[in-house]
């Protein structure tokens, strides 16, 4: 709801309060945003200005204590006292940096205000305020965007800029050197800053830090919003957890550079902004143009970091995902990648698909390698033409292969990119991205194609397009495999819009390419996760995590990213191990507990499971695509009272009727202490059944101890063992209880793990990396 009256502008949702005035001068002043509030009047919250704090800037001569470094504000300009991070930063047609934005006036519209040149958040019940503001001394006009999702507990913004300027006069245009799409000024409560931060195969990771005074960045200038810092990041009160105290979540509607800043001041006052990047940023806004910028994402709660992370969930889910995908059920796959890399033909992907099908995959995923001369990295991408080595009978005929098997069929791509070793870079080398006079840089052997260019957004469009249609594919998987170096494209006069306008582009590719054909699920990947933004989500449903598998890993990549995004958005699969990425060996019942906690794929070379590892995974198909709502779309929960290095997540159904919980075990102890499982969010007095997803406990994890377990010593590693390892399995701990929601909230406590050389069924064998699954339903009573 967005209520303009005497008191300023109000903007409430289901939980949180939103409230400024225009002042006497008109600047806005921000008053409040937290929990709901009813009260009229804004005096309680207001920030109390009654004393002159020494060497400030006054705004007026009529008014010493209007000092805008000491106020709270909306949006703020250079040059009129205010010394914290601008929002803005504009050489005016007089060459100067000094603006002063004073209010003009407010206008209440129905729904979103969708932008021309980005993707915006959707939906009919939001609600939107548009403030105009105007510079005193020229024609320059800012509108700013609020646009509340009441039901989501999300209020959006982002911020036109407008030169109004006579185009006839003789003015020069005004510089854009860098523009934020938010500002927000808020008193500091001990606040804790969470980023998501990494690099290639270790992704949002999270990172926690107390502000100290000063600023504090988290951006990207790789040319994609990147897997160093995602876009995403959370102020938390100093005593805020999971569960309870006030937490303020950010994020970006963008994929490209972009940079988020967080300020304690001296005076105990927290300023953020967040937008596109000024690094190598500058845009030139002649008479008659303007400028949108990325539509930024607020949230806030008191129900502590996993608050926020179910108003996000709730949003992307609702107001950023679209096509006929958006709250499907994601199809279980299978991806070639990992089992073959670009060793393949369609004899050896026949022989997967056969096995993925007996499986239970439900859609096969073909990765990079089937196109041109692409038989490693080094050579292929730009072409479309498919390789006839390796699909004598051409696409359709095997994706038609595929479909007659009962599968769906889906198909990488990587179309930003461009190999020198390619036809097209051959034919059009202008279409690379490179500053002529100087040596390119390479990544992963590929130059980036210059998506400023139309006929290069052109030349993709077509192409993408007709193989797509021609093989009648139905998932695509968009990789991006390089950071972008050097930000130059000849067709530009100002070098400073590189970066931007490459974005506009992949905008515009993505749009006409996904647009006409909403069935098509896409899963968008850049290395694994360095593109995994609020941007993307607007074109692909689900993004790639990250090319590390191992489920360790995955933990703290998947649990970073759960903070900001849904699991319904998180591509995450099942591989080999040891895993190609640190040698570390894991249980499979892991590597499957921890992927099922997002879009479940496998990706491994199928042939060389046992039978008993192929019926596991038969077992966990069934039971994902038994559980697959509650996954994929369940209320999302960390909890915090695992003991020290255990990690137990949650997802628990809208209706409270049923629930899934994992426990995460890392490295074993001697005589590990005694664990229990906590669910939150269940009806206090329902009646629950708590039951253990039955494991299969492999014979050859005992080694030498086997001697204790089995009547007879055989050789741990002779012919019998691994025989029988192959088609037996002990039986795993299965727990059963029965509990009400209030017990389950204050934690059920587990049987014993294993000591020392002690097996039998009522003993937990977890071992190093092991974990379960609890399935929680309510009874009947
Ligand atoms: C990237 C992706 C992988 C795979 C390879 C193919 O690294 O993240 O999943 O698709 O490219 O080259």
């Amino acid at each position: 709801m967005i209520e303009q009256g005497e008191n300023g502008f109000r903007l409430t949702t289901e939980h949180t309060s939103y409230w400024f005035e225009v002042t006497k001068f008109g600047h806005l002043e921000h008053l409040y945003y937290g929990p709901r509030v009813n009260a009229q009047s804004p005096e309680g919250v207001r920030l109390k200005r009654t004393a002159y704090i020494g060497s400030s800037i006054a705004y007026d001569p009529s008014d010493e204590m209007y000092c805008p470094d000491q106020m709270c504000l909306e949006w703020s300009d250079n040059g009129r006292g205010d010394f914290r991070r601008l929002p803005m930063e504009l050489k005016m047609p007089d060459g100067s940096y000094v603006t002063d934005f004073t209010y003009q006036g407010a206008e209440i519209l129905s729904g979103c205000a969708p932008m021309e040149s980005l993707p915006t958040a959707y939906g009919q019940d939001a609600e939107t305020l548009k403030i105009t503001l105007k510079d005193t001394s020229s024609e320059i006009y800012i509108t700013l965007f609020y646009t509340v999702f009441e039901k989501c507990d999300v209020i959006t913004r982002r911020m036109v800029l407008e030169n109004r300027t006579d185009p006839e006069s003789p003015n020069p245009p005004i510089s854009l050197r860098r523009i934020s799409s938010m500002m927000l000024d808020i008193p500091n409560r001990n606040f804790e800053l969470r980023t998501f931060s990494g690099g290639w195969s270790r992704e949002t990771h999270m990172h926690r830090q107390t502000l100290m005074s000063g600023i504090f960045e988290n951006s990207s200038t790789t040319g994609g919003s990147s897997n160093r810092h995602n876009a995403g990041f959370l102020l938390g009160e100093g005593s805020a957890s999971e569960q309870n105290g006030l937490v303020y979540g950010f994020n970006l509607i963008y994929s490209g550079n972009h940079c988020g800043t967080v300020e304690l001041t001296p005076h105990d006052l927290i300023r953020v902004t967040l937008g596109i990047n000024p690094h190598c940023f500058e845009w030139n806004l002649a008479a008659g143009e303007k400028f949108e910028t990325p539509e930024a994402v607020m949230t806030c709660s008191n129900r502590g970091y996993n608050g926020v992370s179910h108003q996000f969930h709730d949003f992307i889910n609702e107001h950023i995902i679209r096509g006929d995908w958006k709250k499907k059920e994601r199809p279980v796959l299978f991806n070639n990648w990992e089992g073959c890399f670009f060793d393949f033909d369609r004899k050896k992907l026949m022989g997967l698909a056969k096995d993925a099908k007996e499986l239970g995959a439900e859609l096969f995923v073909l990765d990079d390698g089937w196109f041109g001369a692409r038989n490693s990295d080094k050579a292929g991408l730009g072409d479309y033409n498919v390789n006839p080595k390796k699909f004598p009978k051409g696409l359709k005929a095997f994706a038609d292969e595929i479909r007659a098997m009962g599968m769906e069929f889906g198909l990488w791509f990587e179309p930003e990119m461009v190999n020198e070793d390619s036809d097209l870079f051959r034919a059009h080398p202008e279409y690379a991205v490179r500053v002529p006079e100087k040596k390119p840089v390479l990544g992963r052997n590929q130059l980036v194609l210059d998506l400023c260019r139309k006929e290069v957004q052109d030349y993709i469009i077509e192409n993408v397009g007709a193989v797509l249609d021609e093989a009648g594919i139905s998932y695509v998987k968009w990789d991006m495999n390089r950071h972008i170096a050097e930000g130059y494209s000849p067709i530009l006069t100002n070098q400073g819009e590189f970066y931007h306008r490459y974005m506009l582009g992949l905008y515009r590719v993505f749009r006409e390419i996904f647009e006409p054909r909403p069935h098509i699920l896409v899963e968008t990947c850049s290395s694994g996760g360095n593109r995994f933004d609020l941007g993307m989500l607007c074109y692909s449903q689900q993004i790639w995590a990250s090319d590390d598998t191992d489920p360790v890993e995955r933990l703290a990549i998947q649990g970073g990213l759960s903070y900001l995004y849904p699991i319904s958005a998180v591509g995450a699969h099942v591989s080999m191990a040891p895993h190609q990425q640190t040698l570390r060996n894991t249980p499979l019942s892991t590597r499957f507990n921890v992927s099922c906690f997002g879009c479940l794929g496998y990706e491994l070379d199928l042939k060389y499971l046992t039978p008993k590892e192929k019926e596991e995974i038969q077992a966990q198909i069934q039971f994902y695509k038994a559980h697959r709502r509650l996954f994929q779309y369940g209320v999302f929960s960390r909890t915090e009272h695992a003991r020290e290095g255990k990690i137990l997540w949650q997802c628990v159904s809208p209706d409270r009727a049923q629930a899934i919980v994992g426990f995460f075990q890392g490295v074993q102890h001697a005589v590990e202490g005694y664990d229990h499982i906590t669910v939150t969010g269940l009806e206090p007095n329902g009646i629950y059944r708590i039951e253990t997803k039955a494991q299969y406990l492999y014979i050859n994890r005992f080694g030498g101890l086997m001697k204790h377990v089995l009547p007879v010593e055989l050789n741990p590693d002779g012919l019998i063992i691994r025989t029988a390892n192959r088609h037996f399995t002990l039986q795993d701990c299965v727990e059963v209880y029965e509990a009400d929601g209030a017990m389950l909230e204050a934690g059920i406590l587990l049987n014993n793990q294993f000591v020392g050389s002690y097996y039998n069924t009522q003993t937990r064998l977890l071992g190093d990396f092991g974990s379960s699954l609890y399935v929680v339903e309510k009874t009947e009573k």
